[in-house]
């Protein structure tokens, strides 16, 4: 065998990791907002309750937004309500605009997220406002927020690439998110809405957002409709960025393209961030246990790869395992 040349280089990619990520979860809402599917309810307390148990902190549940839009989620008030406050655990939702904050108020909620797009199309087809209009909108609801003791998230939409404008110049992204961070808001996730970033462009859009904001300001929100969202997850990390947002069972799919994985599964995060040594406090075999529900609630199988790896083995052991007995003598 030839001698090596050189030694290895070592890989200094890795070497900054932080110590602990936020998971943010927004598969009660991103996820079954994008359903066919209606759940009632007591069905979204139980996926809810398993997200918890499974040491989930951070869980967006619903959405305060016009029923007539978004009719998945037209109980957004009663299922508040219902759940009621836990210890340690951040309860969230979308409220669009201040009748939806009022209806949040009257349900108790901790923290409100507004959605902005960074495309004047995407922005006119999500939320019927142009992008000057959504950003005015969400000051005006980010202060009333904060003057009823919430925390506020933004969403910022198709910064990867739109599905009707394609590039998202990185300009204009950043411009938006200063106008957001100077409204007061507490943290801001970039979202891939589509899932097409690839992790040069996740290295350009972050390092010239951190020109003007801290890294601790910043979220991920990673669709992984063509693979990518880990690999990106991982710039994020490399550059700082502590929150990562990801949906149990990868629950929601694409609205633009059926039958397309949507957001990142929230066990394939936990996975690959446990096997590099950050932790999330969240138990990933319980998380499989959520998925499970999650499938049996919608009725079909979920994306994520994690929990088809996890379901699978999990079969063949009991295949096995009666195969076993079948044999086994007397
Ligand atoms: N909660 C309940 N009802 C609401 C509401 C809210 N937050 N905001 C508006 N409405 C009602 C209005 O009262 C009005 O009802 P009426 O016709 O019976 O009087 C109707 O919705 C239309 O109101 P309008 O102010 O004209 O809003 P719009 O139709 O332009 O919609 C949004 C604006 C933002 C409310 C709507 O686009 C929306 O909810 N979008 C959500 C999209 C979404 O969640 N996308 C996924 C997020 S990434
Ligand atoms: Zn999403």
């Amino acid at each position: 065998m030839d001698p090596v040349p050189h030694p290895a280089p070592r890989l200094s990619l890795l070497s900054g990791l932080p110590k602990r990520v936020d998971v943010y979860e927004v598969g009660p809402r991103d996820g079954l907002q994008n359903e066919l599917r209606t759940l009632p309810t007591r069905d979204k307390l139980r996926l809810i309750e398993a997200l918890v148990q499974a040491g989930e902190r951070r869980i967006e549940v619903t959405s305060f937004v016009s029923p007539r839009w978004i009719p998945q989620l037209a109980d957004a008030d009663e299922l508040l309500k219902a759940l009621g406050r836990r210890e340690g655990v951040v309860f969230s939702a979308l409220v669009p605009n201040l009748k939806g904050l009022s209806r949040a108020v009257d349900a108790g909620l901790e923290e409100a997220a507004f959605f902005i797009s960074a495309s004047e199309s995407h922005s006119k087809k999500n939320i019927n406002m142009s992008i000057a209009q959504a950003v005015a909108t969400a000051r005006e609801v980010t202060r009333a927020a904060r003057a009823e003791g919430m925390r506020v998230r933004g969403y910022l939409s198709v910064v990867w690439g739109c599905p009707y404008e394609g590039n998202v110049p990185v300009d204009r992204v950043v411009d938006i998110c200063r106008q957001l961070v100077d409204g007061g808001i507490d943290q801001l996730s970039l979202g891939d809405t589509i899932g097409v970033g690839t992790p040069r462009q996740t290295e350009e859009i972050l390092s010239r957002l951190l020109e003007h904001m801290p890294a601790s300001k910043l979220a991920l929100h990673l669709h992984d409709t063509r693979g990518t969202a880990l690999a990106n997850t991982l710039v994020g990390l490399t550059m700082g960025v502590t929150t990562f947002d990801a949906s149990i069972g990868g629950l929601g799919g694409c609205p633009y393209a059926p039958g397309a994985a949507g957001n990142l599964a929230t066990e394939d995060l936990v996975y690959m961030l446990h096997g590099m040594g950050v932790e999330t406090g969240i138990s990933l075999e319980r998380l499989v246990e959520a998925g499970e529900i999650a499938q049996e609630l919608i009725g079909r199988k979920l994306a994520g790869k994690y929990l088809q790896a996890a379901l699978g083995a999990r079969e063949k052991a009991a295949r096995k395992k009666a195969a076993e007995s079948a044999h086994a003598p007397g």
